[in-house]
């Protein structure tokens, strides 16, 4: 089954750019890898991630993401079951989602009726109106 994990979260300390661009980089080469698609996007020293793929797989990169040191305060926002994949390759931007190919992701992740459809979808939407306000 296919699933997706959405939760923001809070830098550790000061992160530099430096290890922000390596963190991201790995991200985006092991989440290729795996088949796991999504967006990392980390703004005003808190962190925002939208994860899809197979749920052994998610399952057990969320597991060690949420034992990471450098983050802190997970509040999870979505944990839920998808039909489909709405992100393509795995995009990670930096103050800003640069990749054009994410804001449609999240354009189409936002009203994909599996979103809509779940119990909190209206705390979901306001926490992440928050993060990219
Ligand atoms: C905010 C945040 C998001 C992360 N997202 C991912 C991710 O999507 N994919 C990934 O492979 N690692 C991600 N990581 C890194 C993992 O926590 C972990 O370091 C990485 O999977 C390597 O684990 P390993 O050293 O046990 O192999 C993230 C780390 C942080 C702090």
């Amino acid at each position: 089954m296919l699933k997706t994990i959405c939760y923001t979260s809070k830098y550790t300390e000061d992160i530099s750019t430096f290890n922000l661009e390596m963190l991201f980089h790995k991200t985006r080469l092991n989440n290729n890898n795996f088949n796991i698609k999504g967006v990392l996007v980390a703004k005003n020293n808190r962190f925002f991630q939208i994860l899809e793929g197979p749920e052994t797989i998610l399952d057990a990169l969320y597991f060690s993401i949420k034992k990471d040191t450098r983050h802190h305060e997970i509040n999870e926002v979505l944990n839920t079951y998808i039909s489909e994949y709405s992100f393509e390759n795995f995009g990670t931007g930096y103050n800003t989602i640069q990749r054009i190919e994410s804001l449609f992701g999240l354009q189409s992740y936002l009203s994909s009726p599996a979103i809509n459809n779940i119990n909190n979808a209206s705390l979901f939407l306001s926490t992440t109106e928050n993060f990219f306000k």
